[in-house]
């Protein structure tokens, strides 16, 4: 008789048919860096999280590099933004210096460099802006100076989450004519105008000044079109594909591993840190168990990677 107990009745046992697995070397962690000096602040919405100076971001990449998490994603707060995000592509600007640096610091962590103009522009909109409409086809020379400006400095990958039509072909082909052939896109393909970038936003200072993201950014709703922004950036070159939130989108997850072979990112969001550790600090769930649980599901739905504010716990967790 058929009884699916029988191989649950030791730990052993469970270990050794275990399906999916969490793994340190597959984690990535966002980190923030900000313009100034002796900055290691916290974000209030995402306890344990800070922007951190250049001249002590090396306190949290030592942890980073310590606990074996190999990448790290970062993300840029200016000192100033203007109409058209010049900070982004400026060859000094606070994501260049910080990646020469790193790179230099610390020759073997992954740098993975999210390129977006949100952080950088007075608006808060992630592309140009004429008449209260995102412009698209005038974003892209500024996403792909911006990308190629950053591959200069080293960033190992180029990671655009700026949502905006036909930028990964736009990126590709100008990190190709300036020598980087080989510097690999991680596209953020599948990112919906979710609720869950909240605590993100207080984080980078990038909440739009007016409106929403609605018109780049996916509706919630809709799970084929996910397939059809996948197709579209494998197209345009994308090497890896990240779909982001992560739980309240599993499915997505799920059907993009189903369609296309290519290595899947799913990026368990701000939101979804926030939750987690609030009602853990309030000691209403088990914050281990939770994580764990949250991580593996995202595993199973077919996500190569994770990136994760989480990630320094769950390498503490897993030693
Ligand atoms: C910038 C960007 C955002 C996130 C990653 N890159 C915010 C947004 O689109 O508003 C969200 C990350 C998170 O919530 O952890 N475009
Ligand atoms: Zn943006």
């Amino acid at each position: 008789m058929d009884r699916t107990r029988r191989l649950r009745q030791t730990a052993v046992m469970r270990d050794m048919v275990r399906e999916n697995h969490v793994r340190v070397d597959e984690l990535i962690y966002p980190v923030f860096v900000a313009a100034g000096e002796n900055l290691a602040q916290p974000v209030e919405s995402m306890p344990g999280i800070c922007q951190y100076s250049l001249d002590r971001v090396a306190e949290e990449l030592d942890r980073v590099v310590e606990a074996g998490i190999p990448a790290i994603l970062l993300f840029g707060i200016p000192d100033h933004k203007d109409e058209v995000g010049s900070g982004a592509y400026d060859d000094h600007g606070i994501v260049q210096e910080a990646v020469r640096q790193i790179k230099k610091d610390y020759t073997n962590l992954l740098v993975i460099a999210d390129v977006c103009l949100c952080e950088y522009t007075s608006h808060g909109h992630c592309g140009l802006i004429k008449d209260g409409i995102i412009l698209n086809d005038e974003t892209l020379p500024l996403l792909a100076k911006t990308a190629v400006s950053y591959a200069r400095a080293g960033a190992d990958i180029i990671a655009p989450s700026d949502m905006m039509d036909k930028r990964v072909s736009v990126i590709r082909k100008a990190l190709d004519e300036a020598g980087f052939t080989y510097t690999p896109i991680m596209a953020y393909s599948a990112k919906f105008a979710s609720g869950y970038y909240g605590p993100f936003r207080d984080a980078a200072h990038s909440a739009p000044g007016f409106g929403d993201r609605k018109t780049y950014q996916m509706d919630p709703a809709n799970g084929r079109e996910a397939l059809r922004e996948v197709e579209e950036d494998i197209a345009e070159g994308a090497d890896m594909i990240i779909a982001k939130p992560a739980m309240a989108y599993m499915d997505i997850i799920k059907d993009i591993s189903n369609s296309f072979n290519i290595p899947i990112v799913a990026y368990n969001v701000s939101g979804e840190y926030a939750m987690v550790k609030a009602a853990a600090s309030n000691g209403w769930i088990d914050e281990k168990k939770i994580v764990m649980e949250n991580l593996i599901g995202m595993k199973r739905a077919g996500a190569k990677m994770i990136i994760t504010y989480h990630a320094l716990d769950v390498a503490r967790w897993l030693m």
